[in-house]
């Protein structure tokens, strides 16, 4: 049987079986085209035409020699990795255009090429002294790193398997092109294409890819997310660009822990690692302002404390706004609900703005009473005790539900200062000396106790 053609989006990536002017997902014009078949291998005969060979099936009892991982010396980013490069895998590295990733993965290849690996560095966006100019600036010179300026993937391939690294950085993916597929470079067939030639290479070759993407102001790495199902670990850089702070996260990783964080912050002299990031997201807590709430969380294997910070202003006649940055909408109108029908405290009529401290981005919904706390302390312009952190999950019955890692958490809070904190009523812990526990069975409870009333 011939294996029907499928056309491919560029846009949004959608799929169709058949050609049409306009794409039915997203609306937009002349930006459909036939996908090319990724390699004109046996499998696209179809599986009459031949017999495949036996393939040795093994038990899940066997044991594998561990794989020998190489540790950058970068501490953040072998703690994102998992613990040091893995051999023969894929990397993507993704982020918005201009947050440092070129300056990251130049500071990676030296770092890995300064600890015996071969690294080299190939750059489809900028030319070799542009590179070199940079890694004068960050004080790379001497570093062991071999570059090139290159887009066209075949003669890239052809130099890798006749040089044979250990680890090869390719930035960026869109850049890169392949002459059997039609399209333009960064459309999704030649993103797609290029994506599955470099990690099928990988494996086979033994060396390490890592390719940067570029993300589009959705969200997503610009092309098909097919790229994040190929390769072995997806990473993410992220922040703010007013903010110096950076923050390189594992939203994939088949050789580690996924959601594990590594904290930068971007200076003149390029990327410098924060070792204590609990300390840069926290503000003076001597001097503690209304709406401000300072919330104990996880990420990733570690506790990362940091700001939540909340203004209630009466909105204009019309629609009352509810702007987040950091965290998500939904669950902040799903707090504000539970405030309003379980504690009986309306936000109707008042402009809510929540924002975290310090250009992070939190997903755990242990957050949910740190923002509560910070709603209540800004619409009733009361401070929360001082020096004290807060956790815990709010359910839509208003109940405050446990969270995991409560000592973790704790001993973070105790280590930076901290000396109570407000969480929930059944959390598993022990006592921690000279610290001071408010536990809370319910979200009522948090407004008669820390601001009189409810
Ligand atoms: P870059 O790594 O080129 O970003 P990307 O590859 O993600 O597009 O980083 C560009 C920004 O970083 C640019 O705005 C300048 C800034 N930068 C510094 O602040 N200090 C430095 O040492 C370097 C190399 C860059
Ligand atoms: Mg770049």
């Amino acid at each position: 049987m011939a294996k029907s053609a499928s056309f491919t989006c560029s846009n949004c990536s959608a799929v169709h079986s058949k050609w049409s002017g306009r794409c039915d997902d997203c609306g937009s014009w002349n930006t459909i085209s036939e996908d090319t078949p990724l390699s004109a291998g046996p499998e696209t005969k179809g599986l009459g035409a031949a017999r495949g060979k036996t393939i040795t099936l093994s038990s899940l009892a066997e044991e594998d020699a561990p794989r020998p991982r190489t540790k950058s010396g970068l501490g953040e980013l072998d703690r994102v990795l998992g613990g040091g490069l893995v051999p023969a895998s894929a990397i993507l590295v993704g982020g918005d255009p201009g947050i440092g990733k070129s300056t990251l993965l130049l500071q990676g290849a030296a770092a890995f090429a300064k600890a015996g690996l071969k690294a080299v560095y190939i750059s489809g966006e900028e030319a070799t002294s542009q590179v070199r100019m940079r890694a004068r600036r960050l004080g790379l010179s001497d570093a062991p790193v071999q570059l090139a300026a290159e887009t066209n993937l075949r003669n890239i391939l052809t130099t890798l398997e006749k040089e044979t690294p250990d680890v090869a950085i390719i930035d960026s993916i869109q850049t890169m092109w392949l002459d059997t597929v039609g399209s333009a470079p960064g459309s999704v067939s030649q993103v797609r294409a290029a994506a599955h030639e470099l990690t099928s290479f990988a494996k086979r070759r033994g060396i390490s890819v890592v390719l940067v993407g570029h993300v589009t102001k959705e969200g997503q790495i610009a092309g098909p997310r097919v790229v994040e199902h190929m390769v072995d670990t997806v990473l993410y850089f992220e922040g703010e660009r007013g903010h110096q702070f950076r923050i390189l996260r594992a939203v994939k990783n088949r050789f580690g822990p996924a959601d594990e964080i590594g904290v930068f912050e971007m200076t003149g002299e390029g990327l410098s690692q924060v070792s204590n990031p609990s300390a840069l997201f926290l503000s003076d807590q001597d001097a503690q302002q209304p709406g401000s709430a300072v919330f104990a969380g996880i990420e990733g294997t570690r506790p990362v404390l940091c700001e939540f910070q909340a203004l209630v202003a009466p909105a204009p006649a019309g629609q009352a706004r509810r702007s987040v940055v950091g965290w998500d909408g939904g669950r902040l109108a799903m707090i504000l609900a539970v405030l309003e029908a379980r504690c009986g405290i309306p936000f109707a009529g008042l402009d809510v703005y929540l924002n975290v401290a310090g250009g992070l981005r939190i997903s755990e919904p242990a957050a949910d009473l740190a923002v509560a706390a910070a709603l209540l302390s800004a619409r009733e312009d009361t401070s929360l005790p001082r020096r004290t952190v807060v956790f815990g999950e709010i359910s839509l019955s208003g109940s405050v539900r446990p969270v995991g890692q409560t000592e973790t958490r704790l001993k973070e809070a105790q280590k930076l200062g901290f000396e109570a904190a407000i969480l929930p009523e059944r959390s598993k812990m022990g006592t921690i000396a000279g610290f001071e526990v408010q536990k809370m069975p319910d979200l009522a409870t948090l407004v008669g106790t820390i601001f009189g009333a409810g």
